[in-house]
């Protein structure tokens, strides 16, 4: 009898936490509702003390989320755990999950307390904690370089001021596998009502043994993973998330465990991650990267195409890869469109954004003969951006470039419903478009990322741009698809000018923890 491991995603948290990855409050609520589509156990959606924004995501989620428990983050204070009770209070299932540093070098030189006060502060944060939920997770920060004794003492004392479970992150990525393993054997071993908890990991990849780390853990008992989507997560990430739950899944023979997790939508929660964070998925990364069941070697080929587990050990499918194919043309219509949509799992809010979504289908169908289902998410993720939101819109661009000749580029834009002009000259015609948008919006952003990724094969495959602008303490990112890099450029760009001008937008300093 297989026993449950918990799936924590920490993607709208540690992952958030990654330079330049932070989301809108609606971006929050489509990554959390796909978590919640993908059978995630337990969703970090924030740090409600953070930010008045990072607090607003979160409520939001806990109102929207259904199935998936609602946690937020908060130092062991008692201003931060209050503003974690009110965020998750309109969740269904809510937990408060509060963290003080363990190790010497922290205690020490951070904190500036001793190893009796964080005790102490740690007791005093469960109980602030028990006041708003019976479900509080109490994590001992940079656990990984802490000294097991005092890590035994202080679960102990917060197990009995009425901890529910008990994570162990390695803050810094610092831990090899069998050594990790040892350390949580010995603290289930050794701290008293440890079977009264769940025993939790929460591994960075600086050593790039995250998942590894993790796995060893579950071996020897721990019971949730905390992961995040695409490895995403401060510096060198976190444990990927497709990565715990496919190893579990397919090493059934050697995991004691199963995860509730509907595999199907791993690759849909990959992808929307990546476009909203602009965080590329490197080809070759397990599960999601586009190579991961690709197979190129003529003597592989052969060995797949008579027997598929010859080479394989998992099924694309199974994690939501499509067959790529040739899914609708020039002359599908409404229905078949929709139907589409429905067999990918996207659901669009109402006739309107339908009706929307099809008048872009055909324009795309128009200028390119093979519409396959990467094309339609990302004609989607277009349509998502409401009106309220598109303070600028594209209603004309165009660029001359030619050989020995400076690129110059003329744009029409709609700003607040009035016509404006620009034009300008760059050192190609993307930057040309990028001046000419700004002679009107004169935002003062800095450009901090610019990408480019085919989304099918071909010459006439869409482009999809991310662009990350700066202003202040607030880093946007902006995506736009289409056949024509410089159009899908222009779009991507005024998609993070829109954000940049949106009250709704979230002010906040990266950094996080
Ligand atoms: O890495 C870490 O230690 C954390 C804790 C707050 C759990 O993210
Ligand atoms: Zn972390």
């Amino acid at each position: 009898m297989k026993q449950p491991l918990v799936i924590f995603d920490t993607t709208l948290r540690d992952g958030e936490q990654s330079p330049g990855a932070s989301m809108t409050k609606e971006e929050k609520i489509r990554v959390a509702r796909q978590l919640e589509k993908m059978r995630v156990d337990v969703i970090e959606a924030g740090f409600a003390a953070a930010s008045p924004g990072d607090f607003d995501a979160i409520h939001a989620i806990a109102q929207a989320v259904k199935e998936s428990t609602i946690c937020s983050l908060a130092r062991a204070n008692e201003n931060d755990i209050g503003r974690a009770g009110e965020a998750i209070r309109p969740a269904q299932s809510g937990r408060i999950h509060t963290f003080i540093a363990t190790s010497p070098i922290h205690m020490e030189k951070k904190l500036r307390m001793t190893p009796d006060q964080v005790v102490e502060q740690a007791v005093k944060a469960i109980g602030w904690a028990r006041s708003y939920t019976d479900n509080v997770e109490f994590s001992a920060e940079d656990a990984g370089r802490s000294e097991l004794d005092f890590l035994c003492r202080i679960f102990e004392a917060v197990i009995k001021a009425g901890a529910t479970t008990i994570n162990v992150p390695d803050t810094v990525g610092y831990n090899i596998p069998y050594q990790f393993a040892e350390t949580i054997r010995q603290l289930i071993e050794r701290v008293p009502n440890s079977d009264k908890v769940v025993w939790s990991v929460h591994c960075h990849n600086d050593l790039g043994l995250a998942v590894a780390n993790s796995l060893g853990a579950v071996l020897v008992g721990a019971r949730q993973v905390e992961c995040t989507i695409n490895g995403l997560g401060e510096r060198a990430g976190n444990a990927s998330l497709e990565e715990i739950v496919m190893a579990v899944r397919t090493r059934a023979d050697v995991f004691p465990v199963e995860t509730r997790i509907d595999t199907t939508q791993i690759v849909p929660a990959s992808k929307l991650v990546s476009q909203i964070t602009g965080y590329p998925v490197q080809p070759n990364k397990a599960i999601v990267g586009a190579n991961a069941f690709a197979h190129e070697s003529g003597i592989h080929q052969d060995g797949v195409l008579k027997h598929r587990e010859t080479y394989e050990i998992m099924r694309a499918q199974d994690v939501g890869w499509s067959q790529n194919k040739l899914v609708l043309g020039k002359h599908s219509g409404r229905n078949a469109f929709k139907t589409r949509l429905a067999e990918l799992g996207i659901e669009l809010d109402s006739d309107e954004v339908l009706n929307a979504a099809f008048a872009r289908f055909k324009e795309l169908a128009d200028k390119k003969h093979e519409i396959f289902d990467e094309d339609l998410h990302a004609l989607v993720s277009d349509e998502v951006v409401t009106p309220d939101q598109e303070h600028y819109k594209l209603i004309y661009s165009h660029v001359c470039s030619e050989t020995g000749e400076m690129p110059h580029a003329q744009v029409v834009l709609s700003v607040g419903g009035s016509e404006c002009k620009g034009e300008a000259d760059g050192g190609g015609p993307v930057d040309a478009t990028f001046k000419a948008i700004e002679t009107i919006a004169g935002s003062g952003a800095e450009l901090l990322l610019y990408s480019v990724n085919a989304i099918t094969t071909g010459t006439d495959a869409q482009g999809e741009v991310t662009t990350r602008l700066a202003k202040g303490d607030r880093i946007v990112n902006g995506n736009g698809a289409d056949t024509d890099i410089v159009i899908a450029s222009a779009k991507s760009y005024l998609n993070a000018l829109n954000k940049l001008h949106s009250s709704l937008e979230k002010v906040k300093a990266q950094g996080g923890v």
